[in-house]
Parts: C-alpha cells; sequence; structure tokens
C-alpha cells in the first residue's frame, strides 16, 4: 500500500487524482492529445478534465482552493484544438470545452439574439443559424474550431470577423471561482486579438457566447474571391455564399483530419504604408489591403511563397502546396519540428523583405 505522503511534499501530478477524486472524479491521468489538435502532434497531458457545465467548473474551483499543488499546475484551456502547437509533453492541466447547446435568446424587427454554449463546434453553430435563415455568419463557414474559442483571436474570413455579429459572453474566472459577462467593447477585439490573449489568458473560461444577427440580411461580398465565385447569382441567398465559402476554403486549405495543421500559421503583417510604398518599389507585386487605421496588412503567404517555401519541407513538417501560409504535419511531426520549419521562413522573410512574421496560433 502506498503511504500518505507527508504533508510538505507536493503531490506529483499522478498521485492528484487519487487525492481530489470527490471533488473531481472526471479528472483523467497521462491523457494523450494527439486526436484533440488538429496537427496531430503527439503529446501527454499530466491532467485532463472534461468541462460540461458551469457545475463542473464549481467543482473545480473548489478543488482549486482545496489543493494548492492543483492550483500551481500550468493551465491549459482547450476547445478543438486548431489552433494550437503542442511543443511538447503537458505538465499542467488540461480543461476541455465539451458543453453543447443552442439557443435563440430574442428577437425584435431589427435583429436575433442566437447563443451557444462554448463546446459547440463552430461550423454548427453556422449551420444552425442558416437552417433558421439567420444570415450574419455565413462567410465565417467551415471554420473549424469550438464557440468559446472564436472571442479569443476574433476568427475572420473572407471579409468578417466574428466581433461584427459578436453580442456578449459569459465566462467563468478561475482565481475568484465567479461567472462574469463582457460586451463587445470590454472584450477589446483586434485582428487575431481580442482581450483573452492578454489579461484574461488561461484565467477566464469562455462559457457560452451570443451573437446578434440582422433581420435584414445582406451579403457581404466584398471579398474579391467570394464576389467572383458568386458573380454568376443576381441575388445570393445566405446558403449560396456558406456554399461558395466552403467551397473556396475547400479547395485551398487541407482538411485536418487527412493533413494535420492549424490553419494559418502566421499572422498578416501589419506594417506602415510608408514601409509598403519601400517595398512595392522592390515588389511591384506585393500583395496589401490598406487598413483604416492607416497601416497596411500584407499577405504574409505571398511573402513565404516568394521566398520559394511554397510545397517544401523541413523533416516532417511542411508548407502546404496550395497555400504557403498553411504548415503542415506531413506525419508524425513533433511540435519541434514544426518550430524549426517555422523558424526558418521567419528568417527568410526577414532578410528577403525586412518584415518579422508573427505567429498565430498558441504555442503550449
Ligand atoms: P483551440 O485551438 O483549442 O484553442 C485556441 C486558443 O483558445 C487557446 O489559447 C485556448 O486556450 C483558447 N480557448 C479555447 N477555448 C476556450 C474557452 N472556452 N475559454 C477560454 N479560452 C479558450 N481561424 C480564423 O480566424 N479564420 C480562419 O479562416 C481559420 N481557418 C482555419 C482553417 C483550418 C484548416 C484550421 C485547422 C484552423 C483555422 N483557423 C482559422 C484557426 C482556428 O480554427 C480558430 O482559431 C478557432 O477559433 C480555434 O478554435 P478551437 O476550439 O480549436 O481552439
Ligand atoms: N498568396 C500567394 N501564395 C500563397 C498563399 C497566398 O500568393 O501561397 C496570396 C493569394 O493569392 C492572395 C493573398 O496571398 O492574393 C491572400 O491569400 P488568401 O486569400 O488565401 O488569404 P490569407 O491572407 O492567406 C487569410 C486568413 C485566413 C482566412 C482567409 C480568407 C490570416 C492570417 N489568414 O488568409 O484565416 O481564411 O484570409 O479570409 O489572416 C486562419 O486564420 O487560420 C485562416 C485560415
Amino acid at each position: 500500500m502506498t503511504p500518505n505522503p507527508p504533508p510538505n511534499v507536493i503531490p506529483t501530478p499522478t498521485l492528484l487524482p487519487t487525492l481530489l477524486s470527490p471533488l473531481l472524479p472526471t479528472l483523467l491521468p497521462n491523457f494523450s492529445l494527439r486526436t484533440l489538435n488538429t496537427f496531430g502532434i503527439e503529446a501527454i497531458a499530466d491532467l485532463y478534465l472534461p468541462l460540461r457545465s458551469v457545475a463542473d467548473l464549481q467543482s473545480l474551483h473548489a478543488a482549486l482552493l482545496a489543493d494548492p499543488a492543483l492550483a500551481r499546475l500550468p493551465r491549459l484551456i482547450l476547445g478543438g484544438g486548431s489552433n494550437l502547437v503542442l511543443t511538447g509533453d503537458f505538465h499542467g492541466l488540461v480543461l476541455h470545452s465539451c458543453s453543447s447547446g443552442i439557443e435563440l435568446v430574442a428577437q425584435d424587427d431589427e435583429r436575433t439574439l442566437v447563443r451557444a454554449a462554448a463546446g459547440v463546434g463552430w461550423h454548427e453553430l453556422v449551420s444552425w443559424t442558416l437552417q433558421r435563415e439567420l444570415g450574419g455568419l455565413e462567410n465565417l463557414s467551415l471554420i473549424p474550431g469550438t464557440v468559446g474559442a472564436a472571442p479569443i483571436q476574433n476568427i475572420g474570413a473572407y471579409g468578417v470577423e466574428m466581433e461584427r455579429h459578436f453580442h456578449a459572453l459569459t465566462a467563468f474566472d478561475l482565481e475568484r471561482g465567479i461567472l462574469f459577462t463582457l460586451d463587445r467593447a470590454a472584450c477589446r477585439f483586434g485582428y487575431r486579438d481580442s482581450i483573452f490573449k492578454h489579461d484574461w489568458r488561461d484565467r477566464a473560461v469562455i462559457v457560452d457566447v451570443t451573437f446578434t444577427l440582422p433581420r435584414r440580411w445582406q451579403p457581404d461580398l466584398r471579398y474579391a474571391e467570394l464576389a467572383t465565385a458568386l458573380a454568376h447569382i443576381a441575388a445570393p441567398t445566405m446558403q449560396q455564399v456558406s456554399a461558395a465559402v466552403i467551397a473556396i476554403r475547400q479547395r485551398k486549405l487541407p482538411d485536418p483530419a487527412v493533413i494535420g495543421n492549424a490553419g494559418s500559421f502566421f499572422k498578416n503583417p501589419l506594417v506602415s504604408r510608408v514601409q509598403r510604398d519601400a517595398l512595392l518599389v522592390q515588389h511591384p507585386a506585393l500583395i496589401s489591403h490598406d487598413q483604416p487605421d492607416g497601416s497596411a496588412k500584407l499577405a504574409a503567404g505571398w511573402l513565404i511563397d516568394q521566398c520559394g517555401w511554397k510545397g517544401r519541407a523541413l523533416g516532417p513538417a511542411g508548407v502546404y502546396h496550395k497555400q504557403a501560409l498553411v504548415l503542415v504535419n506531413l506525419g508524425g511531426a513533433r511540435g519541434a519540428d514544426v518550430l524549426q520549419l517555422a523558424r526558418a521562413i521567419q528568417a527568410d522573410v526577414l532578410q528577403r523583405f525586412g518584415v518579422q512574421l508573427e505567429p498565430e496560433p498558441t504555442f503550449i
């Protein structure tokens, strides 16, 4: 029989489940994360806890108060694992967002409010709204991951960012053990950015998100490729816009079920218009878009492509042959392989264009 550890000894993570079982009966030790990240990288988490309800979060908070060793462990809040790079085993506690449920909460002449639990699949929510003729999210069709992660980087695609239809969210503060709500202004959304990447990182677990969808829907076809795809239809429906977005995505982006990836690996860099204009002199084909704040956004995929990386590989990590901004797992890649490739790309782009690429996914 294993003796109880003396009180001044911090229990090792593998002992924690036994000690905490009354408070956290679903806590699991030594849990493989390979199928829980779309890169398909193998990594073991010391502890894994599924979160299905607010009651689960309250039990977790009680356990954190009761066990300082558990409270000191690093935490990873996990959704669909589609924006993560696991760089090694995770010696901490994985909190997996597994809640479900979508509901229509209010409707007036102007708008409909729809609330979804954090664990709902993002595309499941988009499909749910479109089935009920509630437009707004169609340009964001087929983005992998969960509803709860969507505000973290303010997901965006084909001319629309999530913040446009965001109303409010509920989150659980792991330090204080309370629920709180944040409106759009409080979330400080930016391009692939929000307050959750800064002040609230690893402390606030998003529980549900409410979206506001207009009653008088208009298609948003400002993204040139989408407009071209729908040019043959005079007045496309929201379902037709969604289908066109899905077709473009399936043509350009690898399906994580077939080839491991995390979508765009780098953000499109924002530079001053002066720097952009100087680059244009040397590289007249440079792709950029003026931003409302006076900066210019460069197409990182084009920069990487120009450096000759498209379709190339470094060991088991590679650059997707149809989209240079997407790094892929060619089979058995570890986090270190992906990092090595990412660093080589960053160095080439910096040397050739003087532009520093910043990764989009979270590194764990
Ligand atoms: P995870 O990868 O599990 O987590 C991402 C971050 O969110 C982590 O920091 C995590 O701790 C945090 N987090 C997750 N859930 C919660 C929660 N409930 N509370 C608090 N924090 C939480 N993104 C775009 O913006 N636009 C695209 O067009 C796009 N296309 C993609 C295409 C492919 C093929 C892939 C693989 C990815 C793509 N992405 C895109 C990136 C990704 O889909 C999004 O970032 C998505 O929102 C991540 O959701 P997730 O549930 O998988 O989050
Ligand atoms: N391009 C190239 N070579 C490449 C890749 C792209 O020349 O290998 C050029 C394209 O021809 C195009 C431009 O770069 O003129 C932009 O490419 P694309 O339209 O494919 O979009 P992106 O800028 O690479 C961004 C988002 C995607 C989002 C799409 C559609 C970022 C970091 N990425 O990609 O989001 O789906 O626009 O809106 O902002 C993600 O965040 O994971 C993601 C996939």
